[in-house]
């Protein structure tokens, strides 16, 4: 929980934390666009195994009822483009007999102009051209598009950014989380009052220029007592609550399962369905276990963690005949027939690294690409960028640009990129020399996945 330094001043109300987090993400993509991606990265941002995992699938679903009328495909929320560049280039590739790529229609939908400007110019993207168009469409209201007339649409972490209310239940008693925003005037460098107009009115224009004030931004919390009699779908939510223990905070994304109603609404009824990746808790022992986070902080953007039971729940009931769910990892390991990783695991399973310096472990990281890409090859040429953070020692600086120099441009593209047991296996021997441990590595692959995990949910 954040803590309220005295200094701060309230930038607005204390209100539902659903309509904090989308005033603040609206504001957070508005003003930072494609530069989100400085923020943190995702698992379509640069690598490419995810999308094209999903091409994999989707072409053998469809290869079996060939056509000549186009087939739609949406994104929603689309970031820097390159899960739909990855995923065309995967499906022209598998698509030798031209019998699908053709007839592929790939729609990019996101609600920041700024987001859309960055993919238009994706020259990745750019190699589709003909095959691709952008909508600037919020997706908590896309009635712009006919009904039944997608073959599938496909999402990566959009619901986290979407609205979401936190429950919790005491003695009987259903409580709803409120936050606040607090700021330390003194870290403003306008008048206080005006950046409260801006702030309110979500004034993009004026908040361009403050936009580095976002992650200084401290939230209050409170919980009120509430009635859900009338929230929609309240009876999977109490459901649910029944399920799960006192003081346990649940998400309720409630912006997710719209999209859900959209989805249910716009694919055809032969379509192959709506299939989302995301992070959180993937069932019931997950929501369950005291103490797990439930939202996420990041260079200003408010994230929640996605409640996939009750997202599965309420796709039943909006009438989706079946749901299935699935760990990320174990979803594209199956494509690459063994377990996959991402990079950055394997780095936090080195026997050192919890008493590395920051700036050390980003040596390790580096060495640790190096070593993977003697047998990794990337199907895309790409330059991993490396910026040493703020307060790397000059002797740390020079070998990290030094390594990052040096990395190959069909190597690893991404540290949470995925990686392969056997492309991990068939480097152990530089692996070793870095300090690994075979039986770390072991572990890494299959260990049980996390409370709080990447998870692929499929609706159809
Ligand atoms: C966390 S980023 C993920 C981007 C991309 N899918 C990826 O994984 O790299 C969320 C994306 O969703 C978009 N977005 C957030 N809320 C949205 C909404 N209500 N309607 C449409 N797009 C939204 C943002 O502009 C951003 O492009």
């Amino acid at each position: 929980m954040n803590q309220n330094p005295q200094n701060t001043l309230p930038l607005g109300d204390f209100k539902p934390s659903d309509q904090w987090q989308t005033h603040i993400n609206f504001i957070f993509y508005g003003t930072l666009g494609p530069a989100i991606h400085n923020h943190f990265q995702t698992y379509v941002s640069r690598d490419y195994r995810l999308a094209h995992t999903l091409a994999e699938d989707y072409y053998q679903q469809v290869c079996d009822s060939p056509t000549q009328t186009t087939r739609f495909i949406q994104e929603w929320g689309v970031g820097n483009g390159n899960l739909a560049a990855s995923f065309l280039s995967r499906l022209k590739e598998l698509d030798a007999d031209e019998r699908v790529y053709p007839f592929t229609h790939y729609i990019l939908c996101d609600y920041s102009e700024e987001i859309l400007k960055g993919v238009r110019l994706n020259p990745r993207l750019l190699e589709h051209r003909g095959r691709f168009s952008t909508v600037r469409v919020d997706a908590s209201h896309l009635d712009c598009f006919k009904p039944q007339s997608l073959d599938k649409i496909i999402s990566n972490e959009i619901w986290d950014d979407l609205a979401t209310k936190v429950l919790l239940k005491h003695d009987g008693t259903v409580y709803e989380e409120y936050l606040q925003p607090q700021l330390d005037p003194s870290l403003v460098d306008a008048d206080f009052h005006s950046l409260q107009d801006w702030f309110d009115e979500k004034n993009l224009e004026e908040l361009q220029a403050h936009a580095s004030l976002l992650p200084a931004i401290v939230w209050e919390r409170s919980f009120q007592r509430v009635d859900i009699n009338d929230w929609p779908y309240h009876e999977a939510i109490e459901e649910q609550l029944q399920q799960c223990g006192d003081e346990i905070p649940l998400p309720i994304n409630t912006g997710a399962f719209i999209t859900l109603e959209r989805a249910h609404h716009l694919l055809k009824p032969d379509s192959q369905g709506y299939t989302g990746f995301d992070y959180g808790m993937f069932g019931l022992d997950d929501l369950n276990q005291e103490g797990r986070p439930y939202f996420n902080l990041y260079g200003g953007q408010y994230t929640f963690m996605v409640n996939f039971d009750l997202l599965a729940r309420v796709g039943k009931s909006i009438g989706f005949g079946q749901v299935d769910k699935d760990y990320q990892d174990r979803y594209v390991g199956r494509q690459l027939d063994g377990p996959v990783v991402s990079l950055v695991e394997l780095v936090q399973n080195h026997p050192q690294v919890a008493e590395m310096a920051p700036w050390d472990r980003d040596v390790l990281m580096l060495q640790t690409i190096h070593a993977v890409n003697t047998t990794y090859r990337s199907p895309y040429k790409n330059k991993l960028e490396y910026p040493p953070m703020d307060g790397t020692p000059k002797k740390q600086r020079k070998l990290i640009a030094q390594l990052a120099q040096k990395l190959n441009p069909y190597g690893v593209p991404d540290t949470v990129a995925y990686v392969s047991e056997s492309e991990v296996f068939k480097a152990l021997k530089p692996l070793r020399k870095l300090g690994y441990r075979e039986k770390d590595l072991q572990r890494v692959f299959h260990s049980h996945p996390p409370a709080i995990a990447f998870t692929a949910i499929h609706f159809r």
